[in-house]
Parts: structure tokens; sequence; C-alpha cells
């Protein structure tokens, strides 16, 4: 078996260590022989390396290991390269959820305007990281998790169509995760169609492999309780705020009840109702501060200052298993059917071609092949449509440095009530991102 290099962009992410548990954790499937870290904060990069160079140690050390903030000495000779990057860090995503609610608007990471916010910061940095990656390791895959998902891919289809660069979204397989438990199965025992946007699509069917249909056994339950699921089935997705998104899927459902809803619709359906029970004072951002980025950076200090990570684990949820599973079906031509972030190109036949869309597909060594998922319907195309466009206007934004077409993109957001309110908050947003936009005229 053929033994890989990896190098994790972001290296001092909290979800790093997940997924290098997962990594460690399937050796036998997906065999490492390099593992790198990468960030460009070297003190975040520290305290998680560290912590995980003691893992290593421990539990694998043949493999060799390192961690930089040096760009030449990660990315060269890597077969793949995992990159989960937040440009502005938790900083700037206080804001993004800040400043829209000071205006009335939904304040979300990758929804409306904090997430035309953040794909402004983001494309210049994944590009920047698409091209380091082929200088040094031009055969490599990036599998990206960098949000946002939406605006990242299209700006990669954009800018730098030929690279090998795959969009993921860890959403649908952790709702999966919640449908398999509410009907008593395993994840892989289902194969789902789907079709949408990042964070903006719906189940049409989720089959068993005898061919048995549980959609309407799923709605059944989906109705009552959203995807609260009677056991926990993830470490992710637990917090108070995601209680309440996985249970208001219930009134998402009501909306159309042929399809089972992606959570993050919720800010589209019921923008009035988020902003109503939001605090200003304290958003998702300031709960991952207090919440996942204190217990994982206090648990990497912990093992760092014991000289081992006995007693001490990293949590892997469905984020980490979905990455490594991406990873052996590339790997190993495993044509696994996975829902990825890919260009339509007729998989949703009543839909652009040259959109992002997200829908199921057949992966193997030469990455995704979409699977047709047939005509959608007029509701779910129009909303669709809507929002497709404002994550082409922000893309178009960017490379133009049009302030026109970031006030049209915020203007169609679903999420924005007028004109007059998109510009106030763009001018505000503009302000608080003058380090990392480009500039706007
Ligand atoms: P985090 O802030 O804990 O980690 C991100 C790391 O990226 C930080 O250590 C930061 O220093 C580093 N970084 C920023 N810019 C960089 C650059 N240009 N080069 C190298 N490193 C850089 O954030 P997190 O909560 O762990 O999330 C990481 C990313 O994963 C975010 O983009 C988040 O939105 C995304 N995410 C995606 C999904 C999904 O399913 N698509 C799910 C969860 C998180
Ligand atoms: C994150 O952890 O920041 C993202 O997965 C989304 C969220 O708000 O949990």
């Amino acid at each position: 078996m053929n033994k890989f290099s990896v190098v994790i962009a972001g290296g001092g992410s909290t979800y790093t260590p997940g997924i290098v548990t997962m990594l460690l954790d399937n050796l036998d499937q997906f065999p490492i022989r390099k593992l790198k870290l990468y960030d460009n904060d070297e003190e975040r990069q520290r305290v998680i390396g560290e912590a995980l160079e003691i893992v290593l140690r421990e539990n694998a050390p043949e493999i060799e290991y390192a961690f930089t903030t040096d760009p030449d000495e990660a990315f060269t000779d890597v077969d793949f390269c995992f990159a989960h990057i937040r440009t502005g860090k938790y900083k700037m995503r206080e804001l993004d959820e800040k400043i829209p609610l000071k205006h009335g608007v939904v304040g979300q990471e990758t929804c409306g305007p904090g997430g035309i916010a953040y794909g402004m910061r983001s494309i210049g940095d994944m590009i920047e990281l698409i091209d380091i990656m082929e200088k040094y390791s031009p055969d490599c895959w990036m599998l990206n998790y960098s949000n946002p998902a939406a605006i990242v891919a299209e700006a990669c289809r954009v800018l730098r169509p030929k690279a090998k660069v795959l969009n993921i979204c860890d959403m649908p397989v952790g709702t999966l995760r919640r449908m398999s438990q509410i009907i008593g199965k395993q994840p892989k025992d289902l194969d789902v169609r789907y079709f949408g946007l990042n964070h903006f699509g719906w189940w049409t069917s989720i089959k068993d492999k005898e061919g048995h249909e549980y959609l309407p056994e799923i709605r059944d339950y989906v109705a009552k309780h959203g995807y609260l699921t009677q056991v926990e089935v993830d470490t992710q997705h637990m917090d108070q705020s995601w209680q309440e998104t996985h249970k208001k899927a219930k009134d998402l459902l009501a909306v159309d009840p042929r399809f089972l809803p992606n959570t993050y619709l919720k800010y589209y359906f019921y923008p009035d109702y988020v902003v109503e029970h939001s605090d200003i004072h304290y958003t998702r951002a300031n709960e991952v501060i207090d919440g996942r980025e204190k217990e994982v950076f206090s648990a990497a200090e912990r093992i760092v200052e014991k000289g081992t990570a006995k007693n001490e684990s990293f949590s892997a949820g469905s984020h980490a298993t979905f990455i490594v599973d991406l990873a052996r079906a590339i790997a190993y031509n495993t044509h696994e059917r996975m829902v990825m972030i890919v260009e339509n190109n007729g998989a949703i036949a009543n839909f652009d071609d040259d959109a992002m869309v997200e829908v199921p597909c057949i992966v193997g060594t030469d990455g995704p092949e979409p699977l047709s998922q047939g005509k959608i319907p007029e509701f779910e195309r129009a909303l669709m449509y809507q929002q497709v466009t404002v994550e082409k206007l922000v893309v178009k934004a960017y490379v133009e440095g049009s302030y026109q077409k970031l006030w049209q993109a915020l203007t169609l957001s679903k999420t924005v009530p007028s004109a007059k309110v998109a510009k106030a908050l763009l001018d505000d947003l503009i302000e608080a991102n003058k380090e990392y936009w480009p500039e706007l005229h």
C-alpha cells in the first residue's frame, strides 16, 4: 500500500487535533509517511503543533512530523492538503456576526452579510494557498473545508479553474448521522439524493442498499422534533445554539414538506426569528471561543506541560471522518458516494451550468463525478438562483474591486430587507475589513 504525505493548512485550527486523531485511527486504511501542520499564526501553530508532536510520538513514531509557518517546508513533497483556514480568525467572525445584528439583520458565519464579509476575506488567502500548493507539489489534492465554502468554491471556479481543489462541507454528513439514528441505521448503510448550494439544500431521497426509501419516516420525525435525536450521534454541532438549529428544522420542513431541509436554510426562511433570538453581545463566535477553542487549546497545553497525551483525547466528529473518507476515495479510487460542492454542468438539469452546486458525487482517483439529480421545483430553483447570484456577485466584486457589485450582492441577499440597509451595512463592513478586503471603488 502506498503511504501518503499530508499537510494540514490552518494547522492551528480547533479542528486539527480531531482530524489528526481520525488519521491515526485509520492508518490501516490510509497509511501516512509524513504529516505536516502549516499555519500563518506562529503561536497558535506552536501550541497545537507541540501537543500533536507528543501524540504522534506516543502513537505513530514512524510518521515523519513537522509543524511550521514556512510554506516551502509545509508544501514540499505532499500528496494531500487538508485546508481549513480562517482569515481574520475569531476576532473577525465576531464582527461578521455582530455588525449585521446592529442593523437588525442575521449575523452568521456563512449566511447573509457575515458570510459575504468572510468571503471577501477568504478569497485572497485561499488563492494564495492554492498557488503555494501548486508551486511546491503540483500533483497535490487540496480538500478544502475553509468557509464560506460556497463563495470560496465560486472563487476557485473563476480564478483557478484547473486547480485540484475539492470544496466540502460537513453539514450534510452531520445531518445524515442524525437521520441514520432516527431510523436505526448507520450513515454508510444509506445513499442519498440531494440538491442545492452549500448551506442551502434539500434531501429528496434517503435509501438503504436494498432500495428501501426512508424519507417519509424521517419526515414524520422531523415534522415533530426537527433533527434533534434521542441519543447523541456526534461530538460536533452539540452546543445550545446548535440544538435550537436542529429543532428549527421542523419549521423549515413545513415550508416544503416534500424534501428534508439543510439546517442553514433557517437563516433564509426565518431571518426575523433568528434576529429576535440572537444576542448581539454574545454570538456563536463567543460560544466557540468560550467552548471548543478553550477546550482544544487547554487540552493541548496540558499535553505539552505533562509531556504526555495519556489521559487526554481530542474528539473527532463527522468533520474529521468525512475528510479522511474523501482522501481515501481519491487515493484508492473507492468510488464512494459523497455530497460535494461542484460545478453544476447539468447535474441539476434546470439550473445554470456554471453554478457551484452541492450534489452527491461518485469520488475516485480523478475526483468527483456528479450524479444527475434531474429537474428541481420552481420554489427551490428560484431561491437557489437568488442565492447563487449573490455568491457570484461577491466574487465579481472581489475581482473587479467593485463597490457597486458588493452592494448589489447584499441587496439581493434574502436576509437583507432593503438596498438602504445593504448600503449602511456595506459601509460598516468595509471599515471593519480594511486590513483584509481589496479596496472597492
Ligand atoms: P480557527 O480560527 O480555530 O482555525 C483557523 C486557523 O487558520 C487559525 O489557526 C489561523 O491562524 C489559520 N489561518 C488563517 N489564515 C491562514 C492562512 N492564510 N494560511 C494558513 N493558516 C491560516 O477556525 P476553526 O473554527 O477551526 O475553523 C477553520 C475553518 O474551517 C474555518 O474556515 C471554518 O469556517 C471552517 N469550517 C468549515 C466547515 C465545513 O463543513 N465546511 C465546518 C467547520 C469549520
Ligand atoms: C464552526 O464550528 O465554527 C462551524 O462548524 C460552524 C459552527 O458555527 O459551529
